[in-house]
């Protein structure tokens, strides 16, 4: 694969995000060698540095969150493509060096380059960023031609649909709508990425994909992990924010949008947009009824959230929630869907499951057992894989069924690891390719949603939290809540693709 020649520009470039998720990103293509020939990483940041202390800081976290180890070589030609700028985004002149570097860049290398510039600080920094950008001409691009700066912003786009707005008001006059990149990771998942392939690549699916076939969807999105040392983060965000405003709605989108006329950013990014405009909204006066959140107590010796460093001591924020809604268009009108993001649950697991209703099996009436739902389900992380569970004739005697799955696992199938989400992403902002990243229509429809459920529980009496203990799954109102329509969480009970293969 051929990318385009660029320099990544990585504001905040001694946090968390950086050292955790971007760097590892990076040395990994470098390992894969799809790094482009002119490559550049700069951190900027506040702290003092030089680019060797900045790399070996670097590589401290890159040895943690690797997924391959370090290789000394690749490091070696990794660390020469990084450099270091110590800059405060308050004073005026400090990007002015910024603009200085990147010219001359452009002079050495004679060649237009990708001006990327990644907002990995928190969105306070955000107006005084994009002032700065702005006030030194670097929202422009290279000098040379049209080849216009991008801008990468992370997840969640704002706090809700008004600051949202604020924030894409801001943007405007300095980046227009093809140089911003919203990252979503999921979106950049092998695993979600197969969700449009599985269903439009396969003729045998599609069919039965609607209300006359399925009985309801969950996706859930468990993790066993705390708030890992986001305190301050997440209680201005909670996890409706952190993560269902973005990562599962947008799966919902992918699983209930029509077929994209092509395959293609504006396409898919349309279907989608359409798909989140149909979702129903739970209106304030619902929340009761249609949700449930949650907040960890301490357990099994792990801290509770509000134990957790820079979290309040009475914090109300929600770490998990539970919600029922369902799409209202022909296609999926009365098919209920569930919901559900936590953290410090028991396992961690992100999955998908459809199931389809039963018809009645006149057949089997003599049968000791009665065949149950099938279900389809996409293990997006990890066991990573497609599962479609059946039923069988129990080998024997006796007139008996057995539920079986047929699987199509990852590590079986490919036999190779699975690129890092945001592996995927960056290639993607260097060649400008933005059918991964949500198009602003999107993240203001998933506000809408999301602000309603937000409003409803600010009229609720206090919670009455921590109400899960570490280490269970949630709440028990939450296994109440899919109960009451005779079905349980299936993210619990299943599991895909458990058979290991050695690569
Ligand atoms: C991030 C959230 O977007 O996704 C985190 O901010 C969460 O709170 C993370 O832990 C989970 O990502 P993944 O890829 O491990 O499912």
């Amino acid at each position: 694969m051929k990318v385009s020649p660029s320099v990544m520009i990585i504001f905040g470039g001694t946090g968390n995000l950086t050292n955790s998720r971007l760097i590892p990103a990076l040395y990994h293509l470098e390992s894969a060698n799809l790094l482009p020939k002119n490559f550049k990483v700069i951190g900027v940041a506040r702290k003092e540095f030089t680019d060797k202390s900045y790399c070996d800081e670097l590589l401290i976290s890159l040895k943690k969150y690797s997924r391959s180890g370090v290789d000394e070589e690749v490091w070696k030609r990794f660390s020469e493509k990084v450099t270091y700028l110590r800059a405060n985004f308050d004073d005026k002149d400090s990007l002015s060096d910024l603009s200085a570097i990147l010219d001359n860049l452009e002079k050495e290398w004679s060649i237009c380059f990708n001006r990327i510039f990644y907002l990995a600080v928190a969105p306070s920094f955000f107006p005084v960023v994009f002032d700065s950008l702005k006030r030194n001409k670097l929202n422009e691009g290279c000098a040379k031609d049209a080849n216009p700066a991008r801008i990468i912003i992370e997840k969640p786009f704002g706090r809700d649909l008004k600051t949202a707005k604020n924030l894409t008001t801001k943007l405007a006059g300095i980046f227009k709508e093809e140089q911003i990149y919203r990252i979503d990771h999921y979106l950049g998942k092998e695993t979600v990425q197969n969700i449009l392939t599985f269903r439009f690549g396969n003729e045998i699916f599609e069919p039965i994909l609607n209300n006359k076939f399925v009985d309801h969807i969950q996706i859930t999105m468990a993790e066993d992990v705390g708030v890992e040392g986001r305190g301050e983060f997440y209680e201005e965000a909670g996890v409706l924010r952190d993560v269902v405003q973005n990562h599962l709605l947008q799966v919902l989108a992918l699983i209930t949008m029509v077929e994209p006329e092509a395959f293609d950013a504006k396409s898919i990014r349309k279907e989608k947009y359409e798909a989140l405009k149909a979702i129903r909204f739970i209106e304030p006066n619902e929340v009761d009824k249609f949700t449930v959140r949650g907040q960890y107590g301490p357990a099994k010796s792990k801290k509770g959230y509000r134990e957790e460093d820079e979290v309040h001591k009475d914090s109300n924020t929600e770490t998990f929630v539970a919600l029922k809604t369902s799409i209202d268009n022909s296609t999926w009108k009365g098919v209920p869907i569930y919901l559900k993001a936590g953290k410090r649950l028991e396992k961690k697991v992100t999955s998908m499951t459809i199931q389809f209703k039963e018809t009645g099996h006149r057949l089997f009436e003599k049968f000791s057992n009665k065949p149950e739902a099938n279900l389809l389900t996409f293990q997006l992380q990890p066991d990573e894989g497609v599962a479609v569970r059946l039923v069988a004739k129990k080998p024997g005697f006796e007139k008996e069924l057995q539920n079986v799955d047929m699987e199509f696992c990852y590590n079986s199938a490919f036999r190779e690891p699975l690129p890092e989400a945001y592996e995927r992403l960056l290639i993607d902002v260097m060649n400008g390719d933005q059918t991964l990243f949500p198009h602003i229509d999107e993240v203001e429809e998933s506000w809408r949603f999301v602000d309603k459920i937000l409003e409803g529980w600010s009229k609720q009496s206090k919670p009455q939290f921590p109400n899960y203990d570490s280490g269970s799954w949630g709440p028990k109102e939450a296994d109440e809540l899919i109960e009451a329509d005779g079905h349980s969480w299936l993210a619990h009970q299943l599991s895909v693709c458990q058979i290991h293969f050695r690569n």
